[in-house]
C-alpha cells in the first residue's frame, strides 16, 4: 500500500501515520519528522532547514525531493509507505511521480484530511511532542496517562518549536498558497479522497482503515 497523507497543518496527518504504521507495518515517512531531527543533530541540512521551518515556510523543493528520493531506496518500503507532509506543491508532486515511476510502483490513493481552519489554531495550542521518540499528544484530544510524561517512552513533553502562534498562521496561509493546489491536482488523477477530520481520532481512524479496506 503506498498512499500519501495531506492536510493543513495540524490536520493529524501524524497521529494517522503512526496508526497506520502499527496496523499494516508499512513506514511512515513524515518529512517535517526527518527535517526536525536533522535540526536536532545540527547537520548541514538541518542548518539549512532551521531557516525556513522557524518562520513556516516550506524548505526548497529540490532538498526535499532529494531527501524522499534517497529515503525511497531503503529496502523497508518494498511493502510499501505512508508519506506525510510530502509532497507539498505541485513540483513536488511531479518529482514524485518520477521517482516513483523509477521504482516501478504507483500511488494507491491520497488522503486528504479535511480539518476547518479554527479547530487547526485549538490543535496546536494543545499539542505536546515527546523530545525523546517524538510520540504526539494533546492535552486535551489525546492526553497522555501522566501530565508532561511519554506514554510510551517516558520522556518529558514539549512545545514544538514551530507551534507559537505567528508560526502556525503562516504555516496555514502558505499550506493554502503552495500545498491546496495540490487536491485538484490529485483529484484529476483520480487518487484523491477526502476524510473529515474534523472528528475524534479513532472515528478518523476508522473511516481512513475502511476506504484502504476497499469500503470507502
Ligand atoms: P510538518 O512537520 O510536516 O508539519 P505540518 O504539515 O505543518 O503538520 P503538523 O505536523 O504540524 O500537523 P499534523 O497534520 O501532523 O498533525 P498532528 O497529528 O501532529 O512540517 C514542519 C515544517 O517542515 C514545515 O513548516 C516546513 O518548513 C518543513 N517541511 C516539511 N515537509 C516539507 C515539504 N514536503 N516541503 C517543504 N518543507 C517541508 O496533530 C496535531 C494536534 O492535534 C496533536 O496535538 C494531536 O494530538 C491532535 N489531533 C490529531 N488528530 C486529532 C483529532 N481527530 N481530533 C482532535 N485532536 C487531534
Ligand atoms: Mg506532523
Amino acid at each position: 500500500m503506498r498512499i500519501v497523507l495531506m492536510g493543513p497543518p495540524g490536520a493529524g496527518k501524524g497521529t494517522q501515520a503512526k496508526k497506520l504504521v502499527e496496523t499494516y507495518g508499512i513506514p511512515q515517512i513524515a518529512t517535517g519528522d526527518i527535517l526536525r531531527a536533522a535540526v536536532q543533530e545540527g547537520t548541514a541540512l538541518g542548518k539549512k532547514a532551521k531557516e525556513y521551518m522557524e518562520r513556516g515556510l516550506l524548505v526548497p523543493d529540490d532538498v526535499i525531493t532529494g531527501i524522499v528520493k534517497e529515503r525511497l531506496k531503503e529496502i523497508d518500503v518494498e511493502k510499501g509507505f505512508i508519506l506525510d507532509g510530502f509532497p507539498r506543491t505541485i513540483p513536488q508532486a511531479e518529482s514524485l511521480e518520477k521517482i516513483l515511476e523509477e521504482m516501478g510502483v504507483k500511488l494507491d490513493a491520497v488522503i486528504n484530511i479535511v480539518v476547518p481552519q479554527d479547530e487547526l489554531i485549538e490543535r496546536f495550542t494543545g499539542r505536546r511532542v515527546c523530545e525523546i521518540c517524538g510520540a504526539t499528544y494533546h492535552v486535551k484530544y489525546n492526553p497522555p496517562k501522566q501530565e508532561g510524561i511519554c506514554d510510551k517512552c517516558g520522556g518529558r513533553l514539549i512545545v514544538r518549536a514551530d507551534d507559537e502562534v505567528k508560526t502556525v498562521e503562516k504555516r496555514i496561509d502558505v499550506y493554502e498558497r503552495e500545498t491546496k493546489p495540490l487536491i485538484d491536482y490529485y483529484r484529476s488523477k483520480n487518487l484523491l479522497v477526502n476524510i473529515d477530520g474534523n472528528r475524534p481520532i479513532e472515528v478518523v481512524f476508522e473511516e481512513i482503515k475502511g476506504f484502504l479496506r476497499g469500503e470507502g
